[in-house]
């Protein structure tokens, strides 16, 4: 879905989110000012605590920020009600887990094809195709997951995301559960995917995984702290240990 084709795809213009219980405010994030460009890949890493879930939730309008706007595609979060916010996330954006939450009872086929049939959309066959033959399972549709590898069933919950044509991909540790080979093919993909103008926002503990981003963000205490552009495995790991020992 695409309105305003000059605009990022997803811009956090000084968003806060302040968490308040009777124990005192945490303040989650800080005033965080982000521009996510289309078709960029981005990896968002940062210590423990450090606010990374609650700004993919944010980013996602899964979660409001207590101050400050979230806009996708030109379209601010905040001038939609729960309903059209319900409709617009569905067509604009997607995730994966770590867990690849596929169900074990369905194809690779229906898999991609649930959310459509959910929403009760009618569903293109050759869109579906077409989505698992972009992460290479093509000649494994009609198989379910227990029938698939690790890395073939993260492919499939790609092809998922892809099949919705969102304006931006959601990725939450999508290598957590892989070993390293496999986790490198999955990232090859996304990074395939983001070349051809996919956008990527990526939570990651792995400076392997940031090094196939375009720009690494590094967050601590709610607030962007760093940033390193088509940086290696090895100057992420650095710049983590560092931010670590703060
Ligand atoms: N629902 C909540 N209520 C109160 N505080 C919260 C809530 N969710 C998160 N927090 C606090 O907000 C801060 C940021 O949490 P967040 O989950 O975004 O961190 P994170 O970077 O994702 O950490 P991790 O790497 O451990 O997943 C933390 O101090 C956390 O304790
Ligand atoms: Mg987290």
């Amino acid at each position: 879905m695409t309105q305003t084709p000059t605009a990022p795809a997803v811009a956090l213009e000084s968003v806060t989110r302040t968490y308040r219980s009777r124990a005192g405010s945490v303040h989650a994030l800080r005033g965080l000012t982000h521009a996510f460009a289309r078709g960029s890949f981005t990896a968002i890493m940062g210590p423990s605590g450090s606010g990374k879930s609650t700004l993919l939730q944010i980013a996602a309008g899964l979660d409001r920020p207590s101050h400050g706007r979230v806009t996708i595609g030109g379209t601010a979060l905040d001038s939609l009600n729960e309903t059209a916010l319900t409709r617009f996330r569905r067509t604009s954006m997607a995730f994966v887990f770590q867990s690849y939450n596929l169900l074990d009872a369905l194809t690779a086929f229906d898999n991609v094809a649930l959310p459509a049939r959910l929403a009760g959309l009618r569903v293109d066959r050759a869109a579906v195709t077409d989505a698992l033959d972009r992460v290479g399972l093509r000649d494994l549709a009609r198989r379910r997951p227990p029938e698939l590898s690790g890395g073939q069933q993260q492919r499939v919950a790609i092809a998922r995301a892809l099949h919705g044509r969102p304006d931006v991909i959601f990725a939450d540790e999508p290598t957590g559960a892989l070993d390293r080979n496999t986790g490198r093919e999955v990232l090859a993909l996304l990074r395939a995917l983001a070349d051809g103008g996919q956008t990527i926002v990526m939570v990651t503990h792995d400076p392997l995984a940031a090094s196939y981003a375009d720009e690494t963000l590094f967050l601590a205490d709610g607030q962007i702290v760093g940033r390193l552009h088509r940086a290696d495995a090895a100057a992420v790991a650095s710049r983590m240990n560092d931010l670590e020992r703060r």
